[in-house]
C-alpha cells in the first residue's frame, strides 16, 4: 500500500490524473474503472486539459463506472451517467461504445443484468486501474457498511447517512434514490491496480480506519488492505487522523528510488 500525501484538493486531482495518464500512455487500450462524486471533479478537469493541450488519447480506452442510482434515467441531471458526460466523456475522446455505466432504469432481472456487467468487465480483460472515492461511512462504490467483502455487482440499499449526503445534490422536495447498482468489493479487488482519492476533513475518520484499522465489513474501504497494489492520494485534511504519516512519506521516497514504476 502506498499513501501519497498532498496539500489540497487540487493536488489530489492532479496526482490522480497523472497516474491515469501514465496508464493510458503505457497501454492505450487500458480498461479504467471510474467513480463519480465531488472528489473526482478536479481529476476529470485535469484529464480534460491533458486531452486538449497534451493530446492524451482515450480513443481506445474502455471504461466501467462503479455505480448508478436505481430509478434514475441516464438523462436525469443527478444520474451518474449525466455526471460522467458533463465532467468527462463530452470533454475527451472515449468512444461511446467503450463506455459502461450500470443502467439505473432497470426494473427487474437485476441478477442477470449485474452478472452481465461482470461478464463485460472480464471480457474486456479486467480493470487495469480502478479509481475510487470514499464515503463518510467508509463505503467504496456503494458498498455500505456490512456489505460482504466478497460481494459482486448487485443492487444495494443505501444507508440513511449516505442518502443524507446524497440529498445535497438533489433539489428540495426531489426524491433521493434509496438503492443503487454497484460493483461489489470482490469486483473492485480484482482490479489490477486501485487508486483511492480523498479530500477534506469529513474523510479523515474513514481514511484512518481504512488504512490503519482492522479489515472489516463495517468499513468496506478497509478491504483494500487485502489488495497488493493500492495507492491512497490524500489531502492534508483527509490525512489528519493517520498515525503513521512520517512512515508513509519515507515509503514513498524509497519507492521512487527502488520501484519508480509503481508511482
Ligand atoms: C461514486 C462512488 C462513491 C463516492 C463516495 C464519495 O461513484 O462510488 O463511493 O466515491 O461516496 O463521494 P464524494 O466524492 O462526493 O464525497
Amino acid at each position: 500500500m502506498l499513501v501519497v500525501l498532498k496539500r489540497d484538493y487540487r493536488e489530489v486531482g492532479f496526482e490522480a490524473a497523472r497516474m491515469i495518464a501514465a496508464t493510458v500512455r503505457k497501454k492505450p487500450a487500458a480498461v479504467l474503472g471510474l467513480a463519480t462524486g465531488n472528489t473526482m471533479m478536479g481529476m476529470y478537469e485535469e484529464l480534460a486539459r491533458l486531452h486538449r493541450e497534451e493530446h492524451l488519447d482515450f480513443s481506445r480506452v474502455r471504461t466501467f463506472n462503479l455505480d448508478e442510482y436505481l430509478g434514475l434515467a441516464s438523462s436525469h441531471p443527478r444520474s451518474f451517467h449525466s455526471f460522467m458526460q458533463g465532467h468527462f466523456f463530452t470533454r475527451v475522446n472515449v468512444a461511446p461504445a467503450n463506455i459502461h455505466i450500470p443502467d439505473g432504469m432497470l426494473s427487474g432481472g437485476y441478477e442477470q443484468y449485474c452478472d452481465s456487467y461482470e461478464t463485460a468487465i472480464s471480457a474486456a480483460g479486467g480493470i487495469d486501474l480502478q479509481i475510487l472515492g470514499i464515503g463518510r461511512n467508509g463505503h467504496i462504490g456503494f458498498n455500505e457498511p456490512t456489505s460482504s467483502l466478497a460481494s459482486r455487482t448487485r443492487v444495494k440499499v443505501l444507508s440513511a447517512g449516505t442518502m443524507e449526503d446524497n440529498r445535497r445534490s438533489f433539489g428540495a422536495g426531489e426524491k433521493v434514490p434509496e438503492c443503487a447498482l454497484t460493483m461489489g468489493i470482490g469486483t473492485i479487488l480484482e482490479a489490477k491496480r486501485i487508486v483511492l482519492l480523498a479530500a477534506g476533513a469529513s474523510k479523515a475518520h474513514p481514511i484512518a480506519k481504512a488504512i490503519e484499522g482492522p479489515v472489516t465489513a463495517s468499513l468496506t474501504a478497509s478491504a483494500l488492505q487485502l489488495h497488493p497494489d493500492v495507492t491512497f492520494i490524500l489531502d492534508e485534511a483527509a490525512a489528519v487522523e493517520l498515525a503513521q504519516k512520517e512512515y508513509y512519506r519515507r515509503v514513498l521516497e524509497m519507492t521512487a528510488v527502488l520501484t519508480p514504476a509503481r508511482l
